[in-house]
């Protein structure tokens, strides 16, 4: 079984000098043409005739405005220990990172997914960064010290290296007076 390789999502503000991703179990920002880019990298897959998958924290699934959930055009993982049944509206409940990869490195999924991003949270984050299939972290940085209360984890900058890829802009891009950057990180281990 060849398993899936993984991929992060994640936008960062500076927070007292660390990575800020969160304020009170929302966005600590708003900014459409981020989240656009959010929406164009998760749901555009490379195989014709597969979707993305998208893998998150049962806060971030909350966090998500019903309205807006599930984050359509793409299959929705939400992990939790604590519920017993998927939430409305997502695709499938699992109970650990690993869960949610053997599910997709398995047929039927392995067959009509394609690639596996996971999205958040914080601790969601760090078990990816750690899989020794995590393939690349895409990482908005946002330029501006705003407070959070969640944060994005540390990672090693030996084992993922900055590289540029012809489908994610390199200029620092503005929005509602604040500056960002999309950065993307590749392991290469
Ligand atoms: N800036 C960004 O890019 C970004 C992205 C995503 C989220 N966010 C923000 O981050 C905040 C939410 O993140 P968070 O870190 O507080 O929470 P989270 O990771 O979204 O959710 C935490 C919950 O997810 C479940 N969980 C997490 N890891 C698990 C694992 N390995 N196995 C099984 N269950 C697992 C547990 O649910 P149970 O308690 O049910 O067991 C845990 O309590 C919000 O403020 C949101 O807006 C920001």
């Amino acid at each position: 079984m060849a398993e899936k390789k993984l991929n992060l999502i994640a936008a960062a503000c500076t927070s007292k000098g660390k990575m800020g991703i969160g304020i009170n179990g929302n966005l600590p920002w708003r900014l459409r043409q981020e989240m656009a880019y959010f929406e164009r990298l998760t749901k555009t897959a490379q195989m014709e005739g597969m979707k993305n998958a998208v893998i998150m924290g049962r806060k971030t699934w909350d966090s998500i405005p019903e309205k807006f959930r599930p984050l359509k055009d793409r299959v929705n993982v939400v992990l939790s220990n604590s519920l017993t049944e998927c939430p409305p509206g997502a695709d499938h409940l699992c109970s650990s990172l690993n869960e949610a990869v053997k599910l997709f490195s398995s047929p039927p999924l392995s067959e009509t997914v394609d690639m596996v991003w996971i999205t958040g949270g914080s601790a969601v984050y760090k078990d990816g960064i750690d899989s020794p299939h995590c393939h690349r972290i895409y990482l908005t940085r946002i330029m501006k010290e705003i407070e959070c209360d969640t944060f994005f984890p540390e990672f090693d900058l030996d084992r993922f290296k900055l590289v540029t890829d012809p489908a994610v802009d390199q200029d620092t891009q503005e929005e509602k007076g604040i500056q960002y950057k999309f950065e993307i990180y590749e392991s290469s281990s």
